[in-house]
């Protein structure tokens, strides 16, 4: 992990000859929306997704299966979908959200970077590298305790690009066109798309991860009661609370 002196937990993307170390990766793999338009080759496509489907499922069922999206004609077309969707459903949560009001209307605030860059991202939602939409095949009914059999694969994916100085971010925009979808990709219909994962080769430089503190995530014993043995490592950066 390459760590900024001046900002602690800051990470830049790895490059492939630099390790990370699994504890590294899993503290310092935030969302990547902004990629170069280097693609992502065959050798390095196939380690990320050997390392995702070596994700563990309920009773090792393996019920999730990943359709990878690069240059084919099936891809482009669901590629194209999928831009339209993702920039209707960002329209209506910029909005929604008042990214554009208050300190957003101040081009220098962490809202307004934050709206550039979700823009850009569904703006040229077609160009991204590689799109991974995450299937899941039900053996029964669907409840949550099903899609938690394939969001195991999803992190691990992230996790693997990670390792190897790409990056991605999981998002669930396809569902306005998921029918659509499986007609284009001939999947199934009793197949759930659970995920859409944009993956590429980071574009410039991306901030530490920020969370609420530990403390207020983890309980030792029962509910709320402080857990004295969580202690976060310095430098740990923070989040607000997120809205409810
Ligand atoms: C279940 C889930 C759903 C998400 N859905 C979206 C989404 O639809 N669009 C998007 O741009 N990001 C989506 N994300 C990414 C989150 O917004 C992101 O992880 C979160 O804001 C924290 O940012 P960071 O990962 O950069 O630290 C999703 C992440 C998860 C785990």
């Amino acid at each position: 992990m390459t760590r900024d002196a001046t900002d602690p937990g800051a990470t830049d993307p790895a490059g492939p000859d630099q390790l990370v170390t699994l504890l590294d990766g899993l503290c310092t793999t935030r969302s990547i929306r902004r990629f170069t338009d280097d693609p992502i080759p065959d050798d390095a496509l196939a380690t990320m997704f050997f390392a995702a489907t070596r994700a563990p499922t309920g009773s090792n069922r393996q019920p999730f299966r990943f359709v990878v999206l690069r240059e084919g004609p099936a891809a482009r077309a669901a590629k194209a979908l999928l831009g339209e969707s993702f920039r209707a459903l960002w329209a209506d949560k910029r909005a929604a959200d008042g990214y554009d009001v208050g300190s957003g209307a101040d081009d220098d605030s962490p809202k307004a970077r934050t709206a550039r860059t979700m823009q850009r991202f569904v703006d040229r939602f077609e160009q991204t590298p590689v799109v991974a939409l995450a299937c899941l095949v039900p053996w029964r009914g669907l409840d949550p305790t099903v899609g938690a059999s394939v969001y195991p694969a999803c992190q691990n994916l992230l996790l693997a690009a990670r390792g190897l100085g790409y990056g991605g971010v999981l998002t669930l925009w396809h569902a306005v066109v998921e029918d659509d979808l499986k007609r284009v990709l001939a999947i199934p219909d009793e197949v759930v798309l659970a995920a859409t994962v944009a993956l590429g080769r980071p574009e410039g430089r991306h901030g530490p991860v920020r969370r609420r503190p530990v403390q207020e995530l983890v309980f030792d014993d029962r509910w709320e009661r402080p857990a004295p043995w969580a202690v976060e490592p310095d430098g740990t950066r923070h989040t607000g609370r997120p809205p409810r």
